[in-house]
């Protein structure tokens, strides 16, 4: 007979409607395998408000990255909320090469302008984690001026659009704004 082994579990964060017809936030005990447990394993456990982060909590979610002395050309990778974020201090031929492609030729259409801040579109800053199934691209790499990920070759543009290989989507755009003419908080 084979040995029975406890399954590891974690927590789900789901949605759920109430019988008022609001909708609340449950969590909901789940396998390793992904699959929510059913019977006597399952398990919903209401949401307590009072665990919404506090403003210092938030305030760690934040990360503040001064820009002036990333050169030219160069990407640097900063952490956001245990995450890595690609800088990227753009070329004008760069820029121009982001902003001149055809949208019909994009997986995952979209135009530079909408991936940059307006007046700022030398900075590039993006989610360093490959759509396909999460490894970090090499800056400067690839056949499109921009991203090359060595897990599976998928090549992203000068814009983190993603231009060849496996990966369904463009590199992810985080929020951030302009603190400073040379300073940015992401988060
Ligand atoms: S994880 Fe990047 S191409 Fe597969």
């Amino acid at each position: 007979m084979a040995e029975k082994k406890d399954l590891p579990v974690h927590v789900q964060e789901q949605e759920v409607l109430s019988d008022d017809g609001k909708s609340r936030r449950d969590f909901v005990v789940m396998t390793a395998t992904g699959v929510a447990c059913a019977g006597a394993v399952t398990a919903t456990i209401p949401f307590i408000g009072s665990l919404a982060p506090s403003a210092d909590v938030l305030a760690v979610g934040t990360t503040e990255v001064d820009l002036a002395n990333i050169k030219e050309g160069e990407t640097v990778t900063v952490m956001w909320r245990g995450q890595p974020v690609f800088i990227t201090h753009r070329s004008a031929r760069q820029i121009q090469e982001a902003q001149s492609v055809n949208l019909a030729e994009l997986k995952d259409p979209q135009v530079d302008e909408e991936r940059v801040k307006k007046g700022k579109e030398n900075w590039l800053v993006c989610v360093a984690v490959c759509t396909h199934l999460g490894c970090v691209p090499v800056a400067n790499k690839g056949e499109y001026d921009g991203w090359l990920c060595p897990c599976h070759g998928s090549h992203y543009d000068s814009s983190g659009r993603i231009r060849k290989g496996p990966a369904p989507l463009n590199l992810a755009i985080p929020n951030y704004e302009f603190i400073s003419d040379t300073k940015i908080k992401i988060g």
